[in-house]
């Protein structure tokens, strides 16, 4: 599965196309529409998402509710467009001379500065266009394709925050826990500790009155993967490579780690590696699950695990300083509505583009015209797995 979007944050929408996606997949719109809205939500998201209502509009490549394999693409409309039509018509038009559309203090931590320079463009305006995280409602739609498949599989995802802030979980949560996607779900910063929740709030309402802005770090699950998804045997085919460009690539995101990573380095081997064992019932299985689900580039068939930090938010109340383009003269950073802390729709973005990478690693593995052929594919693997 292949995947190209397009769209400014104030122009008339978002735009997707996906390729290579099997056919026969029965195309359920009110799930898209649910992951959309779940992007919008969180503790600490701006006015912006007061105005959107993200619903996916399918153009081509589903017939009667079935996806065809042909390629699809979508539009999600912008409803902010109606105000922003003369800034950010497609066609020419004389500059509006408003505040704006005249943006000529960049802010540290955005793509402002590095984007007017490298694009030769006039005015900060048609960097922010893009560089907003506006981009990643379309990678929710594309993710949820994705997801819908997966689901045909037995796969499925979900995403917790673990900290935002200084305020961070004491112990990690088990995730084999019926009731946990429901507390999740239920949180307003997608933590299952209600307390912590709660604590977390308050440290995104205290940011808020400063006008500063926070970040945090969440973590995906994916439960129910047959081993062998990627592979030692090239670099760019490494199942956790793919992942930590996946999520990386999401905006504001800083930092990857698949499992325990970031203790990897701090424990000794026999402390880290997870034991192998095996039994009738579950063939081989691990009882510590330290490397996330992943070893060898080769997902293992535990559940993955990954984890990503976000930064906090570059567009702050206060502003910061920095240089006007126009005359250098020391200036405060553009400050414009804004988060004030996304974590938790990050996580939700996560979930997209892992599923987006998972759903990838099975069809070249397993095919990808057609789902039953997937399916049929992958629950021989499995027989031929059970009986080695
Ligand atoms: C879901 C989400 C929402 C975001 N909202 C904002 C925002 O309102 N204001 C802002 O300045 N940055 C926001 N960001 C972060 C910027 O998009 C990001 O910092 C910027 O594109 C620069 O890229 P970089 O941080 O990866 O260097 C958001 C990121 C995500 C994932």
């Amino acid at each position: 599965m292949n995947f190209l979007t397009a769209g400014e944050s104030h122009g008339k929408s978002l735009v997707g196309i996906i390729s290579d996606y099997p056919s026969g997949i029965f195309i359920d719109n009110d799930f898209i529409n649910l992951q959309l809205s779940r992007r919008q939500k969180g503790y600490g998201r701006g006015g912006r998402m007061s105005i959107e209502n993200d619903r996916v509009d399918i153009i081509s490549g589903v017939r009667k509710g079935k996806s065809t394999g042909s390629p699809i693409s979508f539009i999600i409309e912008n409803r902010d467009w109606v105000n922003w039509k003369d800034i950010m018509n497609v066609l020419p038009r004389e500059d509006t001379g408003t505040k704006k559309e005249d943006i000529f203090t960049p802010r540290p931590g955005h793509a402002d500065l590095t984007g007017v320079l490298k694009y030769r463009l006039k005015t900060i305006r048609d960097v922010i266009e893009r560089s907003s995280a506006r981009e990643t409602a379309a990678r929710v739609c594309t993710g949820a394709f994705a997801m819908i498949a997966l689901q045909l599989m037995d796969i499925n995802i979900f995403s917790y925050v673990e900290r935002i802030g200084n305020i961070s979980m004491d112990i990690q949560p088990n995730i084999d826990d019926s009731s946990i996607r429901d507390l999740i779900e239920k949180s307003e910063v997608r933590c299952p500790e209600s307390q912590c929740s709660e604590k977390m709030i308050q440290a995104i309402e205290k940011a808020k009155k400063n006008g500063d802005s926070l970040g945090g770090s969440f973590r995906v699950i994916i439960k129910n993967v047959p081993p062998g998804l990627g592979s030692y045997t090239e670099w760019s085919r490494r199942l956790d490579a793919r992942l930590a460009y996946a999520l990386i690539s999401i905006p504001a995101v800083k930092a990857f780690e698949v499992g325990n990573g970031l203790k990897s380095g701090s424990l000794s081997g026999l402390n880290y590696h997870d034991e192998i064992f095996y039994s009738k019932d579950k063939g081989f299985y691990r009882k510590t699950n330290n490397a996330g689900g992943i070893e060898g580039g080769m997902s293992n068939g535990e559940n993955i695990v990954i984890g990503a930090t976000m930064k906090p938010i570059p567009t702050t109340k206060s502003g910061m300083k920095t240089v006007n383009i126009i005359n250098k003269e020391e200036s405060i950073s553009l400050k414009e509505r804004s988060d004030i802390c996304a974590v938790p729709s990050a996580a939700v973005v996560g979930e997209a583009a892992a599923s987006i990478e998972i759903l990838s690693a099975i069809q070249e593995k397993f095919g990808s015209d057609n789902i039953d052929e997937i399916l049929e594919n992958i629950n021989n693997y499995k027989k031929y797995i059970k009986n080695i």
